[in-house]
């Protein structure tokens, strides 16, 4: 195999997240020190890059990055943590902000507050896309963001590429649908071998537990054709179906102590290709996503993955 192929590439956005560990969730108009501070490189599809590395997987983030203050050190993370960002469009200092993410941890229970200043930020488009050479990679994962044409437009050239390959040359295709903002998103599971559906998504399409989810939101993937779409259900663990398959489901491993669960769903996800790309069948791989989910919720971040032996979960390296 040529260097590079077999690749999993992450699609989305690359965040800024400043992170406040708090004692306990601060009052509105209160005072108080943080037990902890801290810059981390966030994003859906950044975090879940990370954690596809911490794993031993070949992976690369594709997304806009911007010069400016923030650049060097989510440039520099990446390379630390060993995914590859040569595809990625960096844009000239102050054409565009770079996300950030201002994220409140609660010590007591590891729960994340999120406020994403998002505002004139970039998002990739399809001629970024065209510049990378397809060929090197075996699975393409893409973060729902706003833009429901210009995302089918990036689906889609990966379905062109397939057209034209042999069948053992064909990238997988999965997509991620967190934001409840973003329900036009769903007309694109169509296009994906693998649809990640958060439960926030799906509650408010009004699915109450993981099981009735999926069982309804197959419907929406590719006909005739083993699509798959798989739930992550916070302490609940997750489920999945492919096809008319039966649902297969997974318990949460949750971690002695809950340290910080963000991005906990982008760990799932992420621990799910890795398995899915090394031949895990279905219910394996939930049940690995859920076991490296959890050992994540009771870590700071994501770099303690590497190597990790735990009592639910040992990561190869
Ligand atoms: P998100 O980060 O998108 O809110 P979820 O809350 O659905 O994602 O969590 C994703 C996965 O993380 C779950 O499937 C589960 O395996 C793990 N997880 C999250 N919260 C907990 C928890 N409280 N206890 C155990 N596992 C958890
Ligand atoms: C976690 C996360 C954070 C980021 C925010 C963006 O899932 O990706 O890293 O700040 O969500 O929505």
């Amino acid at each position: 195999m040529n260097e590079g192929e077999g690749r999993v590439l992450c699609v989305g956005l690359c965040v800024l997240d400043i992170v406040n560990v708090c004692e306990s969730y601060p009052e509105e108009d209160s005072k108080q020190r943080s037990v902890d501070y801290y810059w981390q490189r966030g994003g859906n599809a950044s975090n879940s890059a990370s954690v596809l590395a911490m794993l031993g997987a070949d992976v690369e983030f594709l997304g806009t990055l911007e010069q400016g203050q923030e650049y060097g050190f989510l440039r520099s993370d990446f390379l630390e943590c060993g995914v590859h960002i040569d595809n990625c469009p960096v844009h000239v200092e102050g054409q565009y902000r770079c996300p950030v993410s201002t994220t409140i941890i609660n010590r007591q229970n590891g729960s994340r507050t999120i406020i994403a200043a998002l505002n004139n930020i970039s998002e990739l488009q399809i001629d970024d896309f065209m510049k990378v050479d397809l060929k090197r990679y075996k699975w393409i994962h893409f973060e729902g963001r706003p833009g429901v044409d210009r995302m089918y437009e990036l689906l889609n050239a990966v379905h062109t590429f397939n057209e034209s390959c042999s069948v053992e040359k064909k990238i997988v295709i999965s997509l991620e649908l967190e934001k409840i903002k973003r329900p036009e998103l769903l007309s694109l599971s169509g296009l994906a071998d693998y649809v990640f559906i958060s439960k926030e998504f799906a509650m408010s399409l009004g699915y109450f537990t993981k099981e009735d989810a999926v069982e309804n939101l197959i419907s929406h993937c590719r006909k005739g054709y083993m699509a798959t779409v798989i739930c992550a259900w916070g302490a609940d663990g997750a489920a999945a179906k492919s096809g008319s398959d039966k649902v297969v489901v997974s318990a949460a491993f949750p971690p002695d102590e809950m340290v910080d669960t963000m991005g906990a769903g982008d760990t799932f996800n992420a621990a799910t290709i890795f398995a899915l790309c090394n031949c895990a069948g279905l219910n394996e791989a939930i049940a690995f996503g859920c076991k490296v989910a959890g050992a994540k919720c009771g870590i700071r971040g994501y770099k303690e993955l590497k190597g990790l032996k735990g009592a639910n979960v040992t990561v190869n390296t």
